[in-house]
């Protein structure tokens, strides 16, 4: 039995992840320390928190004192650290909580770890969820990333991940902390804030507001299935090298335009055999007969957008055994179905506080793409 403290647990991967383990492992504990900021959300993961198994602790990662009582109070034998900002966007317009979240903010766990660990590093972990947008930027002609790529962050969100990479590598090295990271692609699934491409498109396409794509939507991803990034986390937990690194990707590339029309058309086919549906969501062009690729609408690039990304994943494949298994059609169809059938939660999202804590934070409306949220 392990207890394992995971922070960000109430965002997107980290719910996810959560809800993975206590399935998967039901008779281990579990921490998830928050700061539900915009992107946490209480309602993903109430149903897991037990107070037994699973307690929720409502905190910031950053306050050292707070994470220090923590581990006293809990003897971790992991921590699985996804709290971050995590918005490419946002870091655009407002970066300088990039730098106190995802760096001097996993500085402090680290401090933390290494101070309640340091009698005995045996059976501890310190995993680190980092991101492929560290590598930059791929041509159309080059290989996909591995773990040997150069560091070339092009945002102030990658750089900020970058920065905390190098920090965790540093413990490792310095002290010996036992840690372990993973540079993920693009993840998408059920839980997902409708700031990033796959929900906004989704509800924006059940609300009749305009698809916005960047630029020329040439740009391509390697889509990510979360429930298979849960499943490779596990196994990196499991079985991964202490000091090593290991890339996890959906093995699916594919511009930005081609996703969005492959959306359009699940959402469509969804209409077609339901037809509770138009009743449901009547501003949806497939409720009234027509392609939501109608709306379908280019806006201009975000600047510096990089072009490419594109992981290669063998050494997880090679080393533990684990390859993503479920196909883009097949996830982009149970992502669609999530949202179909989760409007209470993603309509909380849309009633009002989201564009209040945008003005309070940013000072300014929210950018023009999520204008309808
Ligand atoms: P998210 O934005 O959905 O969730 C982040 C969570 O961290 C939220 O619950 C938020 O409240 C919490 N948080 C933010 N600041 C905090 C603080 N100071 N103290 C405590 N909690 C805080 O992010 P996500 O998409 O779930 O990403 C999780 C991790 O995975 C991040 O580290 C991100 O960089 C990485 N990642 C994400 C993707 C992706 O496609 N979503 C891809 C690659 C890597
Ligand atoms: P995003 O989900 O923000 O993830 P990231 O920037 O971390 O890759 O964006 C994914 C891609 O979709 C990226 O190329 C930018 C593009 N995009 C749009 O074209 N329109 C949008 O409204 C958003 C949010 C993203």
């Amino acid at each position: 039995m392990s207890t394992l403290l995971i922070t960000g647990g109430a965002g997107f991967i980290g719910a996810n992840f959560a809800a993975y383990w206590r399935r998967s492992r039901p008779a281990d504990r579990v921490v998830i320390l928050d700061a539900l900021t915009y992107a946490g959300n209480f309602d993903s993961i109430s149903a897991l928190c037990d107070g037994e198994y699973c307690r929720f602790v409502h905190g910031d990662i950053c306050d050292a004192a707070a994470v220090q009582t923590l581990f006293q109070e809990h003897d971790f034998d992991m921590v699985v650290h996804f709290a971050a900002e995590s918005h490419v966007d946002r870091s655009i317009y407002a970066s300088q909580v990039f730098t106190r979240t995802n760096v001097q903010g996993t500085h402090v766990l680290l401090d933390a770890a290494l101070s309640a660990w340091k009698s005995s590093f045996e059976g501890r972990r310190f995993h680190h969820i980092s991101t492929d947008e560290v590598f930059g930027s791929l041509a159309p002609e080059e290989a996909p990333w591995t773990e040997l790529a150069r560091y070339d962050p092009t945002s102030p969100y990658a750089a900020s991940k970058a920065a905390s990479d190098f920090l965790v590598r540093s413990y490792a090295h310095t002290h010996g902390l036992p840690v372990t990271i993973t540079n993920c692609s693009n993840n998408y699934g059920p839980y997902q804030f409708p700031e990033k491409l796959i929900p906004l498109m989704i509800l924006n396409a059940l609300t009749g507001q305009k698809l916005p794509i960047y630029g020329d939507g040439g740009n391509i991803r390697d889509w990510l299935y979360v429930e298979d990034h849960c499943a490779a986390i596990a196994s990196v937990l499991d079985r991964g090298r202490q000091g090593e690194t290991y890339n996890v990707g959906g093995g699916h590339q594919i511009p930005n335009i081609e996703l969005v029309g492959q959306l359009c058309d699940t959402i469509g086919r969804r209409f077609a055999e339901d037809e509770g549906l138009a009743e449901r969501f009547p501003d949806c062009p497939a409720a009234s007969g027509r392609t939501t690729r109608s709306l379908m609408t280019f806006v201009r690039d975000r600047p510096g957008h990089d072009r490419r990304y594109a992981i290669c994943a063998d050494k997880l494949a090679h080393e533990l055994g684990f390859r993503a298994g479920t196909t883009l059609a097949d996830g982009l169809a149970r992502t669609v179905d999530w949202y179909l059938a989760n409007d209470a939660w993603w309509r909380r999202i849309h009633s009002g506080a989201y564009r209040e804590w945008v003005k309070l934070h940013y000072g300014t409306e929210p950018k023009r793409s999520l204008a309808s949220l």
